[in-house]
Order: C-alpha cells, then sequence, then structure tokens
C-alpha cells in the first residue's frame, strides 16, 4: 500500500512543460522573466500594487518586519497558535514576540486579547495575523484595532493563497503580506516566499536587501548589510504554472474537507474546523477537533499511521514551545486546547477519492 501524505506538492504536465521551458531559456538564475510574471501575478491574485518573489515565507516575514523599522527592544505582536516560522523572524532582530490566543471562530488571532495587548503593551511596533489552514482570521476587527493603536500589520498568508475575507483576497490587507510556496502548500516551488504590498518603494527595498543589498553600479557596491533572498528563476517557471491551477486545487481541497465532514457527521466526538462565514477559506489542510474520553489525537494518530497515512496534530503553541517559554502571553488556553484535541487529515489536491476513502474507513473504525 503506498502512504497517502498529508499535503504533497501535485506537479502536473504543464509544470514540466513549465521548467522546461525556463531551462531551455537559459534564464537559470535568481533574475529573468519568469520571476516578474510569477510576481505580476501574485500581485494581481492578492489585489497588490507589487510582489518580490522570495525563496521562503521566512525570508519575506523578515523582510517586512525590518522595513517597519523593528529592532532591539521592540515588541511584535503574533499568535501563538502558528508554525515557529510567524515568530523567529522577530527574534532575528532582538525584538521580542508578544503571544495572544486564538478565539473559536477561526481558531486565528483572538480581537479581544488583541485589544488587551495593545492596549496594555507600549512597545509595540507591528502585529502579525496568521490565516490558519487557509481560513482567514477577524479581519475587520484587527484592521480596525490596529488603526485605532496605530500599529502596522503583516499578514502571514503563507497558508492562505486563494482564501478570501469579505471578498477580499487573503495577501491584500496590513501594510504587508506574505505566502509560502513551500512543498506541502497549496502551491509549490519546492522552497519560496513572496512578500507583498501597496508601497512601491518599500517593495523595491526589499528586492534591494534580499539580493545582497547590491548598488545598481557596475561593480559590487554596497551601503547597507544585505541577504540571500531572492527565488530562482527556474522555481518561478514552477510557480507559474502552479499558480496558473490554483481554483482547481482550492475546489479539490474544499471537496475533501466536505467529503470528510459529511463522512463524520454521525460520529459526535468529532467536530471538523470551523468555517466562518465572513470569509472563503483555500482549506489548505481538514483538521478537526475530537470531543472524547475514549479515542484520543494520539490513538487516531497511530491508527492512520498503521494504515500507512500521513496525519499531524495541530500546531503547537507557542507559548508551550520551550524556545519561547518566557514570552508573555495574552490568553492561550484556547490555543493550549485545540492543540490537545486537534488534527489534521490527508488534504493534498492530489488525493483520490480513493485514498480519502481509506482515510475516512480508517477515521471512522476508531469510533464506530
Ligand atoms: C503560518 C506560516 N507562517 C510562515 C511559514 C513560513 O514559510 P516558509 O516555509 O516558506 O519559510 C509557514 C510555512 O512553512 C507557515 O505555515
Amino acid at each position: 500500500m503506498s502512504r497517502i501524505y498529508l499535503s504533497p506538492p501535485d506537479i502536473s504536465k504543464n509544470d514540466h512543460i513549465s521548467v522546461s521551458d525556463v531551462l531551455t531559456s537559459n534564464w537559470v538564475a535568481p533574475v529573468g522573466p519568469h520571476i516578474n510574471a510569477f510576481e505580476a501575478e501574485l500581485a494581481k491574485v492578492a489585489n497588490r500594487q507589487q510582489a518580490v518573489a522570495l525563496n521562503s515565507g521566512t525570508a519575506a516575514l523578515h523582510l517586512a518586519l525590518m522595513l517597519l523599522g523593528v529592532s532591539a527592544g521592540d515588541q511584535v505582536i503574533c499568535p501563538t497558535l502558528t508554525f515557529a516560522a510567524s515568530a523567529n523572524p522577530i527574534c532575528y532582530l532582538g525584538a521580542e514576540p508578544v503571544f495572544v490566543d486564538s478565539e473559536l471562530e477561526t481558531w486565528n488571532l483572538d480581537p479581544e486579547q488583541l485589544e488587551q495587548a495593545l492596549k496594555n503593551e507600549d512597545r509595540v511596533k507591528a502585529v502579525i495575523v496568521v490565516h490558519l489552514y487557509g481560513q482567514c482570521a477577524n479581519m475587520e476587527r484587527i484592521c480596525s484595532l490596529c488603526e485605532h493603536y496605530n500599529v502596522p500589520l503583516i499578514e502571514d498568508a503563507a497558508e492562505a493563497l486563494g482564501a478570501s475575507y469579505q471578498g477580499k483576497p487573503a495577501g491584500s490587507f496590513g501594510a504587508f503580506s506574505f505566502f509560502s510556496f513551500n512543498g506541502n502548500k497549496i502551491i509549490t516551488t519546492s522552497a519560496g516566499g513572496a512578500l507583498l504590498s501597496n508601497d512601491k518603494v518599500a517593495i523595491n527595498r526589499a528586492s534591494y536587501l534580499a539580493t545582497q543589498a547590491r548598488e545598481p553600479v557596475a561593480h559590487y557596491e554596497h551601503k547597507a548589510v544585505g541577504y540571500n533572498y531572492r527565488m530562482s528563476n527556474v522555481l518561478a517557471g514552477l510557480g507559474c504554472s502552479q499558480l496558473a491551477d490554483l481554483g482547481r486545487r482550492v475546489a479539490a481541497r474544499k471537496d475533501h474537507y466536505e467529503a470528510y465532514t459529511k463522512a463524520f457527521l454521525e460520529i459526535p466526538q468529532i467536530v471538523m474546523m470551523p468555517i466562518s462565514e465572513d470569509g472563503q477559506s483555500n482549506y489548505w489542510l481538514s483538521c478537526l477537533t475530537l470531543d472524547s474520553e475514549e479515542v484520543t489525537p494520539a490513538q487516531l494518530l497511530e491508527a492512520l499511521e498503521a494504515a500507512n497515512i500521513e496525519a499531524r496534530p495541530l500546531w503547537k503553541p507557542l507559548h508551550l514551545q520551550p524556545v519561547f517559554e518566557r514570552v508573555k502571553t495574552y490568553g492561550g488556553q484556547i490555543a493550549a486546547d485545540l492543540f490537545q484535541r486537534g488534527l489534521c487529515l490527508p488534504s493534498g489536491s492530489s488525493l483520490s477519492k480513493a485514498d480519502r476513502d481509506q482515510v475516512i474507513s480508517v477515521v471512522r473504525s476508531c469510533f464506530l
């Protein structure tokens, strides 16, 4: 039985053609027409003026924080229920994360706790909001709080390409937003990311910093410390063909979520991740929580693993991570509880109906 993965890359014939075209063109460098085309298309999808393609989402967040002037002694607010990459770049700059709990409605940044943090803390230089598992946070409240407290917002849309909130695309909010294209995301460039904004000057600066801060003169002249953060044109070629297929990918993942929901309806101990009416999720991962004394997420994981199926717990909250144990946290109980009871099921856009049925049958067998 071949392994059923959580969210593997979905590579089509068009991807082979696109990458082969790049190789034929010999633009095998972190510069070239495919990068320009990929950036233009991403900006269009996210309704932004500008995008710069980078070698990871983490690099994008690092640059966004830098461009907002975050430095040692500053605080940056970040949700606790997320991947460590949402907070690590805060520490690269010597600044301090402040973690905020999740709301139950979307599992994202809780506006009530965010307000408390903004009220109490006096060194907050930026807020990072994350759209977890492809579902947008409560952007209406979060944007208005950031405006009221005059703190810039960075949208970590790493998992949310193709999602929207009140008709506006994920990636269109705040001073900066970014996507990730690592191997498990809804589209992939194997590794990669992009930073987006409506501020052309800031994106030009990001591009300059991402290219070793090289001055535009013939010899190698540097007035600032730079980074090697640009995306390869070969990978941008893959990004172009993957992005052209985004609609199908969202539809396939949504179909998985709906099939799981239907299949588990008669099992009251399984509660699928809530989907807010304010947005259209991209259904990156189908997640659930267990409300059961008898079956734990660990047992379910074990049963799936025995059938050669990859599933994962939800993100372990950052305030529970040893590396962040001293970080100030507002709330944290909701995120901790979701982590205790949650699980992500195979959700890839290439997951076949037969494989999905296999996942469903293993999960059902643990309860019925
Ligand atoms: C929520 C979130 N933020 C940031 C990142 C970082 O992106 P990357 O892996 O491209 O650096 C990821 C993905 O890995 C993520 O899921």
